[in-house]
């Protein structure tokens, strides 16, 4: 049932490239520039819409980071992110004009669904996104998106976090085209970067072998960071969380810059640093928050796209060029990593200590 992997983590990171086929399939029309989800959201709604608020927990709330960054900038509308447990709809907002999505894998997660029903009661309109078909979060929203990533069973999120942003990737070239802040021509650009994922992902699945040699050097570390800007940094957040969760070693993300404004005091020469370089991810100025790790001699291992900064890296994986979706990429290398390091401490990968894959209470 593994598929011949040791762990489901591992079959699921595998089956990436897959799972993104079957969120496009159907979906797309690269040469036309649009997209169609099949959802039942009024054109003039749509062009009404003054915020976009998407709620979300762990993996998802950082799908959540990344979506919004595609929507704010393709479909010029203002988009909040909120961990679901800190939600509370507030602040003079118009309920009929904002619109509120809840992020979920499972479409159980219970402060996830508790945020969308506050939101249903201010009579703002919902939108749940995930992988299960008739779960919980499908029938409180007014309609659903499905990212069918087919069944996860690790309860280390990890095809889904790909599939929910490509899904949102998609959400957002279609917005964009409806409120008119996105041209066809741009529109196919962005798709075609869309399209361009799985390819991709199986390029860096095929380095396994690297990444598992790049682990094997920093497994005993003491503790890990992960750095990356603007697409790169809900990817450094997720970089951290997969391997806290299943190592079981400290690990933490951070918008790079805010390095040298405090966690730089952690940084030594025990404490590998992970930094997305890729295109979509402001690398060049992401190279001297490395810089700046290195300066006190810790070693840095970059995901990054053309080379950049190779120089100044102890290990690189590279990263193929496509556009905005190219820190996704950089996100299954760190998957990779995360496992490698995991598997040589013998971790219980699929079930680590004291977590459940689906989250129903508060
Ligand atoms: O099913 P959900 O997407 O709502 O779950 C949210 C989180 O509980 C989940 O992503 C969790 O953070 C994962 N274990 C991370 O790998």
């Amino acid at each position: 049932e593994k598929g011949g992997y040791e762990h489901y983590m591992l079959k699921e990171i595998h089956e990436q490239p897959q799972a993104l086929r079957q969120a496009l399939s159907g979906r797309v029309d690269e040469l036309q520039g649009t997209v169609d989800l099949g959802l039942d959201l009024p054109a003039e709604y749509l062009r009404s819409l003054e915020e976009i608020q998407i709620v979300a927990c762990g993996t998802s709330y950082h799908a959540g980071l990344y979506a919004a960054h595609l929507i704010e900038t393709h479909a010029d509308v203002r988009v909040t992110v909120h961990v679901a447990s800190e939600y509370a709809f507030r602040g003079g907002r118009d309920p009929w004009r904002t619109l509120v999505v809840a992020v979920t894998q499972s479409g159980e997660t219970a402060e996830t669904l508790g945020a969308l029903r506050d939101a249903a009661r201010t009579g703002a309109r919902t939108l749940a996104v995930t992988n299960t078909v008739g779960s919980s979060v499908t029938r409180a929203a007014d309609d659903a998106l499905y990212i069918r990533a087919g069944p996860e069973i690790g309860v280390a999120a990890t095809k889904t976090f790909v599939s929910q942003v490509a899904t949102l990737a998609l959400f957002a070239v279609h917005v964009g085209r409806v409120r008119g802040t996105l041209s066809a021509t741009e529109a196919s650009a962005i798709l075609g970067d869309v399209r361009g994922l799985p390819g991709a992902v199986q390029q860096a699945l095929d380095a396994d072998e690297q990444v598992r040699a790049v682990a094997e050097e920093y497994a005993d570390s003491e503790a890990f960071f992960f750095i990356g800007r603007h697409l790169g940094h809900p990817v450094a957040l997720e970089g951290a969380l997969k391997l806290k969760e299943i190592s079981y070693d400290h690990a933490e993300g951070f918008p790079a810059g805010e390095l040298k404004h405090g966690p730089l005091a952690l940084v030594t020469e025990q404490t590998p640093v992970l930094a997305v370089l890729t295109d979509g991810a402001n690398a060049d100025a992401t190279l001297n928050s490395v810089k700046e790790a290195e300066s006190r001699g810790a070693p840095v291992i970059g995901c990054l796209s053309d080379g950049r900064g190779e120089k100044l890296l102890d290990d690189t994986l590279d990263v193929p060029e496509i556009g905005e979706m190219s820190p996704l990429v950089a996100n299954v290398y760190l998957q990779l990593f995360a496992y490698h390091v995991a598997n040589l401490k013998g971790r219980a990968i699929d079930k680590p200590r004291n977590l459940a894959k689906s989250v129903t209470v508060e």
